[in-house]
């Protein structure tokens, strides 16, 4: 579609007097796609108000999908989640959302005056997030009209949550669904898809081919449809990429191939998780994407950390790390060859550990809610120490990199709960955004 286009275009010798400014000038790097940048020109249609080309893409991403619409993002599922809760909460302003949920989620909360209500974590014996609290859930949905609950599933760390059972729910509770699944572009492969949802998000710039951040907003409930797409105008540029766009294009396009990789990506995790390892532990669970690979510490006499170190001297890079565990993405692009370097060094590492059965127990706990966030931030802050901030309010969100989900967001008491868990990240090489251990706290308006 659109790549068969520009070729056709790019062939007929037209002299770009238009934007973008780089003209395909030979002067600028070779290996940047300068020569397929370009704009809305003349039969190239507008991703903002799609007509020809882009309607088609978001037909064909709708049918992989399984859903009714799809609506392109070239700004990453941050915008599309900003869009669909600002579409969704307009009368009601009640939202329920898991306390794990992405940034762009509190943000969407700050920027529409929302009521939020949090849904409770479970973690595994790693301390990896792996669940709701289903019983929290069905408390909080009879407590109170909410408008929508935002869950994110697949986790970053690849589990899965039962949406058949969280959607029937919802629906007997008048609450709309908007499923994060950020992490789950590359599920519709699998058997794991499943489509239970009012509105999800995508990011196929995670776990498929298109470029970052490409991503989409997949929609069932089509009463939101409308809205949803007003408000990705807003969110979005209005400059969108076309090379991602032709990224994207790429992506529908070989679509149909994407079934064998997976089934070569398959045999090649299959053979991973096979491994057999004295100390370290690939976590297997029927609940999780097997291609999110879980790499466990607890056993061993090192820290997540400490092995991340130890496969970078392999020139192995992973995702993230954490005090009990790595965690590494594969997708269908990798080689045979990648998995056998990693087989070979996590061998080589786990010859060098001894047991050591740590017990760590960290806690996420929600502290009290003395405002709402979008209250919060109109009052003034000052830094204070973080052993001078008991009993006073956040004004800023303390965020855990990666994935970046809040530990205290503004408005929420700080307590003594809170402050360990602080400490906790902080000895355990956590990257918290606490500068010299100054916190932000509100003062008067
Ligand atoms: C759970 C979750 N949701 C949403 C996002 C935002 O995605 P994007 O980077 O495509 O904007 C992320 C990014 O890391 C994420 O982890």
């Amino acid at each position: 579609m659109l790549n068969e286009n520009l070729d056709l275009y790019l062939n007929e010798g037209y002299y770009p007097f238009h934007m973008p400014g780089s003209k395909r000038s030979k002067i600028l790097r070779s290996d940047l796609p300068y020569r397929r940048d370009l704009t809305e020109i003349y039969g190239f249609d507008n991703l903002n108000d799609p007509e020809d080309i882009f309607i088609q893409m978001e037909e064909r991403l709708a049918q992989i999908y399984r859903v009714n619409k799809a609506i392109i993002s070239t700004n990453g599922s941050t915008s599309g989640i900003l869009s669909t809760i600002r579409a969704l909460c307009r009368d009601n302003k009640n939202i329920l959302i898991q306390r794990s949920s992405h940034k762009s989620v509190y943000n969407a909360c700050e920027l529409n005056s929302l009521n939020v209500s949090y849904i409770n974590i479970v973690t595994d014996e790693q301390l990896a997030i792996k669940d709701i609290d289903h019983e929290d859930l069905e408390e909080k949905l009879k407590e109170k009209n909410y408008q929508a609950l935002v869950l994110t599933s697949p986790s970053y760390e690849g589990y899965l949550l039962n949406l058949k059972r969280i959607y029937k729910l919802c629906r007997e509770n008048n609450t709309k669904l908007i499923l994060d699944m950020a992490h789950g572009s590359h599920l519709p492969l699998t058997s794991l898809y499943d489509n239970s949802f009012d509105v999800a998000i995508t990011s196929f710039h995670k776990n498929l081919s298109a470029l970052t951040p490409s991503a989409a907003v997949l929609i069932n409930d089509m009463e939101y449809f409308d809205e949803i797409k007003r408000n990705m105008a807003i969110f979005q540029t209005s400059s969108p990429s076309y090379v991602i766009l032709q990224s994207i294009d790429e992506m529908i396009e070989k679509f149909k191939s994407f079934g064998p990789l997976y089934t070569n990506l398959e045999n090649n995790l299959d053979d991973l998780y096979k491994l057999r390892l004295d100390y370290l532990k690939i976590i297997d669970d029927p609940e999780k994407d097997r291609s999110i690979i879980l790499i466990s510490t607890k056993n061993s006499n090192i820290s997540g950390s400490d092995l991340d170190k130890l496969l970078r001297e392999d020139k192995i890079e992973i995702e993230m790390s954490y005090p009990n565990y790595v965690l590494l993405i594969s997708t269908i692009f990798d080689i045979k060859d990648g998995f056998n370097r990693l087989k070979n060094s996590l061998r080589r590492i786990d010859g060098l550990l001894e047991d050591k059965n740590k017990s760590y127990s960290l806690e996420l706990p929600i502290p009290q809610k003395k405002l709402e966030i979008y209250e919060a931030i109109d009052y003034k802050k000052k830094l204070v120490k973080l052993e001078d901030s008991l009993g006073k309010i956040a004004r800023e969100f303390v965020y855990a990199y990666p994935p970046g989900s809040p530990i205290l967001a503004p408005g929420e008491l700080i307590d003594e709960k809170i402050l360990s868990t602080f400490t906790y990240m902080l000895e355990n090489n956590i990257h918290l955004n606490i500068k010299d251990e100054y916190i932000a706290v509100l003062i008067d308006k």
